[in-house]
């Protein structure tokens, strides 16, 4: 059996798991992809400061870099560590994450540890209870990673403009036990920035309402902070591939030449069973797991992976063109088919909702005093809330109506929860979610347990523009 799983034996938890393996020169086997394959998208390591093997210790800053988005010109970004996306963190379940953390920005900011079930203290929101960290500021962040999956993190202040200057970052926890032989993998961060001729940054209030309203997207979209970056792969040989949409608007519907995308994993690792998709439907925030085998047409040699527009109500996907992501440059190196997929061997509880507390959320548009444009949740901006109430250990049942033109992609810090139904269907299959999508004049149902972990925990839409304008929320979990 060929060794699928680089990061496993000389790297087990560095976060360097590329740069940093010291052991022997990888070698490429016919069952793998290319040495160097995936170059084009490497993402920025990070130095472990810790020598136990449990215990992944890192610094990151906040800092202005300058970064090359358009060839040949620099652009002004908000990094961590100079770079976009942020350093790739990478541990496994169960170990410890220290994150020194430095603000060299001009404004203040946080970290967000998205889609983990982290203590409420260390989830970034501002004022529960710290406040965000001032510039010139410093704040360490500690906790165990908890559950194996694929993740990111990103400021939770000003998060519409931070996000679209520059800062997020990927975090993937392994778990040792979990099926190996899916395939060489890669992790792509899809997100998009607006850049000016010239290089500079596109303001983050261009638009002014209607540019709330929208979503504000940027004009370049990004592979791991690339322009149309390319993998060198072998015909046939199966891939996988952790996508996060860190875009702060968009929503990515992916498309490979009609090769299945077979989803394995999503917001809270792997799923029960895989599923096959020709398309793949990423909110901003949310994550896949996919694996891919892809091989061009006779007499081709690349192949592309598209961003399809999607309609998520009013104008948004009208006259919008298709647009290429990432190419798959095919190397004329031998290979043979890999292996069937293995079993994931994943089982998930069903939580009931008989019983569950219900809990009403309406997303809601409407003007303030002075008739500016202002969203909340059941008619309420988020700075006048009156917080969800939630016992410890409570089971609720939460109701997100969307009376919207547009779709909304609703957020839970701190929980994962399972979706009921959506505009009355049930799903049909068990699984985690942290981020799912609320359609146009519709609504959804999900069963969330506040089993642990008590505090105020944020809810919101993951534009982060609506977010902004008021759509969020706060559940008092005590
Ligand atoms: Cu990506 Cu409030 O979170
Ligand atoms: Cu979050
Ligand atoms: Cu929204």
């Amino acid at each position: 059996m060929p060794l699928y799983r680089p990061w496993m034996g000389c790297c087990v938890v560095s976060v360097g798991w590329l740069a940093g393996c010291s052991g022997p020169a990888p070698s490429a086997t016919p069952a793998g992809e290319p040495v160097g394959w995936s170059d084009e998208v490497q993402l920025q390591t990070v130095t472990d400061l810790s020598a136990d093997p449990r215990v992944l210790e890192v610094s990151l800053e906040a800092r202005l870099g300058e970064v090359e988005i358009l060839p040949g010109v620099k652009t002004t970004l908000w990094t961590y560590n100079g770079g976009v996306p942020g350093p790739l963190l990478r541990g496994q379940v169960g170990d410890r994450l220290i994150v020194h953390f430095k603000n060299s920005l001009p404004e203040p900011t946080s970290i967000h540890w998205h889609g983990l079930r982290i203590p409420n203290e260390m989830d970034g929101v501002p004022d529960e209870p710290y406040p965000p960290v001032a510039p010139g500021g410093s704040f360490d962040y500690d906790f165990v990673l908890p559950d194996a999956g694929t993740y990111w993190y990103h400021p939770h202040y000003s998060s519409a403009a931070q996000l679209g200057y520059g800062l997020y970052g990927p975090l993937i926890v392994d778990d040792p036990s979990a099926p190996a032989g899916l395939g060489d993998e890669v992790v792509l961060v899809l997100s998009d920035i607006g850049i000016e001729d010239g290089g500079r940054l596109a303001p983050a209030d261009g638009g002014g309402d209607f540019g709330t309203l929208f979503g504000r997207e940027g004009n370049a979209m990004l592979v791991n902070g690339k322009l149309l970056p390319a993998l060198n792969v072998r015909r046939g040989v199966r891939q996988r591939w952790r996508l996060i949409n860190a875009a702060k608007a968009r929503y990515f519907q992916l498309e490979l030449a009609g090769t299945p995308l077979v989803r394995i994993g999503g917001d809270g690792g792997l799923l029960e069973a895989p599923e096959q998709l020709t398309r793949l439907l990423l909110t901003p925030a949310q994550r896949a797991d996919v694996v891919v085998a892809p091989a061009p047409a006779e007499g081709e040699d690349e192949l592309a992976l598209k961003f399809v527009p999607y309609d998520r109500g009013t104008g948004t996907a009208f006259n919008r063109p298709v647009e290429d992501l990432l190419r798959l440059r095919f190397s004329d190196e031998p290979s043979s088919p890999s292996p069937a997929l293995p079993p994931l061997g994943r089982d998930l509880p069903t939580l009931d909702a008989a019983g569950a507390t219900p809990v009403d959320i309406s997303l809601t548009v409407g003007t303030d005093a002075i008739g500016n444009l202002e969203m909340g949740i059941n008619g309420v901006p988020s700075r006048n809330a009156e917080p969800v109430m939630a016992s410890l250990g409570q089971r609720q049942i939460w109701k997100i109506e969307n009376t919207f033109e547009f779709d909304h992609p609703f957020h839970l810090h701190g929980y994962f929860f399972q979706v009921v139904d959506v505009d009355g269907q049930a799903p049909g299959r068990r699984e985690w979610h942290d981020t799912v999508n609320v359609p146009v004049n519709g609504s959804l149902r999900f069963v969330v347990d506040f089993d642990s972990r008590p505090g105020m925990w944020m809810f919101h839409c993951h534009i982060l523009d609506h977010a902004d304008a008021g759509m969020m929320g706060m559940v008092h979990v005590h």
